[in-house]
């Protein structure tokens, strides 16, 4: 069996043409623009382009949109200041620091300065406890990127055997909660695998849907995939650069070899990656309509 490709970048593109006719409505009909701020400490390169990107697709949508980039010597004051005064700009609806922070602030503690229903990375501890209990306001954008490409892919999840490669807070454990839950686009089996299962393989073997965030390249080989899975690659390596000095990305999972045998396979670059960014948009939008006290849907 030869996979179907899952195009992430065209999956968000369609999303992405939804959101702008809805950013249009809400500006004329409700006087709402979206607002964004992505905060970035310092100038790591791959944040930086991360950043980039965010707000690039944050004007193209029409939102309000702030790119405010401090020093790597930023205070966990001075940063905690700059989260408050975000808190309280009723201009600014979505509040996105970037990670890894440098390591004299401390992470949990900006977070959690973050309003939570500003909090459009979902990454607030109110935000995880209303995850767990099936009860979301916001989802974390790989995550939900990597719901929203099953849903539109088609795959059935409901009743799915999925394992899930990884059990970081960032994607292994709240794919894993969303896709437990019962909720529709949900109630799947769910294993959670890491670094120190006991026979990975014996696992991944077993998975109708495969969700690999190993942060290791080649982490999930041919052998390790049943015939006819779907498998979502979440992991970004960089195996080298282009003579245009251009990084070379390739997943977590050995795409040539599995591609054989999935049913469906997301590529890296061009699978969960754009999704990523499109997801923060969409909660962004339903963070500015629940603060107009537009419903949600
Ligand atoms: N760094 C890598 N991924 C993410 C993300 O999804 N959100 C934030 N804030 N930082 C990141």
């Amino acid at each position: 069996m030869t996979a179907k490709i899952i195009s992430g970048k065209e999956i968000a593109a369609a999303i992405l043409e939804e959101l702008k006719a809805e950013v249009s409505v809400l500006k004329l009909k409700h006087n709402v623009e979206p607002g964004l701020v992505t905060i970035l400490v310092g100038d790591d390169p791959a944040s930086v382009s991360y950043v980039t990107a965010k707000q690039r697709t944050a004007r193209d949508l029409g939102f309000h949109s702030v790119q405010d980039i401090r020093p790597a010597d930023t205070s966990e004051e001075t940063l905690l200041k700059t989260i408050g005064d975000y808190n309280s700009d009723p201009a600014i609806h979505g509040i996105l620091v970037q990670l890894p922070l440098p390591k004299h602030i401390n992470e949990n503690r900006v977070l959690y300065a973050v309003n939570p229903d500003k909090d459009v990375d979902g990454f607030h501890p109110v935000n995880v406890g209303r995850l767990m209990i099936g009860d979301a306001r916001f989802y974390p954008c790989t995550p939900y990127g990597i719901r929203e490409m099953l849903v539109r892919t088609g795959v059935p999840i409901e009743g799915a055997e999925v394992v899930v490669v990884g059990r970081s807070n960032l994607v292994g454990k709240p794919i894993a909660m969303m896709l437990v839950q019962k909720q529709k686009a949900a109630n799947a089996t769910v294993t959670i695998c890491h670094t120190r299962t006991k026979n990975l393989k014996e696992h991944t073997l077993r998975a109708d849907i495969l969700i690999v965030a190993a942060g290791t390249r080649n982490a999930v080989t041919a052998d390790m995939v049943r015939e006819g899975a779907v498998v979502i690659d979440v992991g970004v390596n960089r195996i080298g650069t282009t003579p245009e000095g251009k990084a070379i990305l390739r997943g977590d999972v050995d795409f040539d070899a599995v591609k054989e045998k999935a049913s469906a396979i997301t590529p890296v670059p061009g699978g969960v990656g754009p999704m990523t960014i499109t997801m923060l948009m969409m909660n962004t939008v339903r963070a500015a309509k629940f603060a107009a006290g537009i419903a949600l849907e």
